[in-house]
């Protein structure tokens, strides 16, 4: 949850009033401290499943805020691990806490919308934590088809996805409720802000990968534990552009 050193209400208003980009420039300095940066936790379970299918040569953090999946990154990849975010704000605030670190792999930042990324094939593993709520339905096959055209032939590209909460626990009327609140703002108010927490279903992300040109396997990231049917609470997807 916020800390003391995280923002303050009347920060949080101001930028949720803004667009994703400002929004998130004004956040930057104080991203750190909020529950919006991907736990260690959840990093960590990535990188125990991805350690196996390495080692990589060069990664993508594709979204990467302050840096949290280039911490998975950097001990997996030999060559260069680059961090891409629309965010000038995020990307200043990667690049101070990256700077008293090991240069090793070589680090990069690139500015970039995501939904349009730059790079022609020259990567071996791309990431993404937290960040797929801020892309409408419609907006994923480019997001897919950009990282697909940034892999190399075998590259992997890896996210962790929450199963959804059962109707009956609270957190399904809570996700529910932001979902909504933010549709009347976005009805309402203009920058949108686009922030959804349930428009990134695994079913129809799947196809969307598959139409992309991926080939998908799930892991279970069993640090999470599992549904009472069996199921795991959280999967990492792993997508394969073919040789
Ligand atoms: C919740 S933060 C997650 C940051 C980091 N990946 C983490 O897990 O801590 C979402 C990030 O996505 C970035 N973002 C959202 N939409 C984007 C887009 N279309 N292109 C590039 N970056 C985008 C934001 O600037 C922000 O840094």
């Amino acid at each position: 949850m916020f800390t003391s050193q995280g923002p303050t209400l009347r920060e949080l208003t101001v930028q949720a009033l803004s667009s994703i980009e400002h929004g998130y420039d004004l956040l930057a300095p104080k991203f750190d401290h909020t529950p919006f940066r991907t736990p260690d936790r959840m990093l960590d379970a990535v990188a125990e499943t991805l350690r196996p299918l390495g080692p990589f040569g060069s990664g993508l953090d594709v979204c990467c805020g302050t840096g949290a999946g280039t911490r998975v990154l950097r001990p997996l990849c030999r060559e260069r691990v680059t961090g891409v975010d629309f965010s000038a704000g995020m990307l200043v605030a990667a690049r101070e806490s990256a700077d008293g670190e090991s240069q090793v792999p070589a680090l990069s930042w690139v500015r970039a919308d995501a939904r349009a990324l730059p790079f022609a094939p020259a990567f071996d593993l791309a990431v993404s934590f937290g960040a797929f709520g801020h892309f409408l339905p419609s907006e994923r096959p480019a997001l897919f088809a950009g990282v697909h055209r940034a892999l190399r032939p075998g590259g992997l590209f890896a996210f962790p996805v929450g199963a959804p909460p059962l109707r009956r626990h609270p957190l399904y009327w809570t996700l529910l409720g932001f979902d909504v609140a933010m549709r009347v703002r976005n009805l309402l108010w203009r920058p949108t802000f686009v922030m959804y927490y349930r428009t990134f279903p695994l079913g129809g992300v799947r196809e969307d990968l598959a139409r992309a040109g991926f080939t998908v396997a799930l892991h279970p990231l069993e640090e999470f534990g599992r549904r009472p049917d069996g199921s795991p609470n959280w999967r990492l997807v792993v997508a394969r552009k073919p040789v």
